[in-house]
């Protein structure tokens, strides 16, 4: 008996790192995952890969910016699997060359800020206005949004990235305060430092060693760190929880120092 039995999951930016990680970890406990992304190709593969290790996956491609291709991939989410429990908001702009672009306010373009907000933000709200009423129709369900500790503190860089997740964070208690009483939690995943492929192509070995000295434990943060927390989140093991945002970082921000430049 998995803990997710019977429940429908999409799971956004699911073509690799935290997202695929999720998609696994999710149809491990026995949900259906529709794995949405913009790069089709790897979302296929990703969903080919679980449906071979007997789970139950399979792949949309859309641009989570756009409302129609977002309401498209609901409704395929919804023909394929029949309801609708589970929504994990993870899709994020994180290509190195757009990162690089994304800097402090007064050399930032309007196009960077722009495409920012519609990947990292407008997509989530996208995702929650058409997931809400398959959710309710289904008799509730659990969404988790995927912010940044970048949301929490200032930076001389990814201005764009910060405040669009900052913008996660309030749109998950709003989407809780409204949609509590009609059984669909709303809850925002916080993480710290998670070891990907799109974090090692953007971040310097030396950031990541002075963030790795940043972290309390004597590890770094894993995809499936990520995953086990979405998986608890997506179950009714977490039905008490609602419009939180939970860190999962090692304990970075629990700390003075906690930006790396901490050399001890
Ligand atoms: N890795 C970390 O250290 C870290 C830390 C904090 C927050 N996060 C967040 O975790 C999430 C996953 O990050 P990751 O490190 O696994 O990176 P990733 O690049 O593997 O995941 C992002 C995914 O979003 C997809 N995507 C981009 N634009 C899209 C669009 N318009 N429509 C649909 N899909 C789109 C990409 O193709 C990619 O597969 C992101 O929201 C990121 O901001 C990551």
């Amino acid at each position: 008996m998995g803990r997710l039995d019977g429940r429908a999951a999409i799971v956004t930016g699911g073509a690799g790192g935290i997202g695929a990680a999720t998609a696994r970890a999710l149809a491990k406990e026995g949900a259906s995952v529709v794995v949405v992304d913009i790069d089709g190709a790897r979302a296929e593969l990703v969903a080919e890969a679980i449906t071979v290790s007997n789970g139950t996956a399979f792949s949309v491609r859309a641009d989570l910016s756009d409302e129609a291709e977002a309401v498209a991939a609901i409704k395929a989410a919804v023909a394929r699997c029949g309801r609708l429990d589970v929504l994990h908001n993870n899709a994020a702009m994180t290509e190195s060359d757009f990162l690089s672009r994304d800097t402090q306010v007064t050399d930032l373009s309007f196009e960077v800020w722009d495409r920012t907000m519609a990947v990292n933000l407008r997509s989530q709200m996208l995702m929650c206005k058409h997931a809400i009423p398959e959710m309710v129709r289904a008799g509730g369900g659990s969404i988790i949004n995927m912010s940044s500790g970048a949301s929490l503190k200032g930076d001389r860089t990814r201005t764009a990235y910060g405040v669009s997740k900052a913008g996660v964070n309030t749109l998950t208690m709003y989407v809780a305060t409204s949609h509590g009483k009609e059984g669909v939690r709303a809850n925002t995943v916080v993480p710290g430092l998670i070891i990907t492929d799109a974090v090692r192509a953007h971040l310097s070995d030396h950031m990541l060693e002075g963030l790795g000295r940043a972290t309390l434990t004597p590890y770094v943060g894993d995809p499936v760190d990520v995953a086990n927390l979405v998986v608890f989140l997506a179950s009714d093991e977490s039905r008490y929880i609602t419009g939180q945002m939970i860190g999962i970082d090692g304990g970075m921000s629990a700390h003075v120092g906690s930006m790396g430049q901490d050399d001890r």
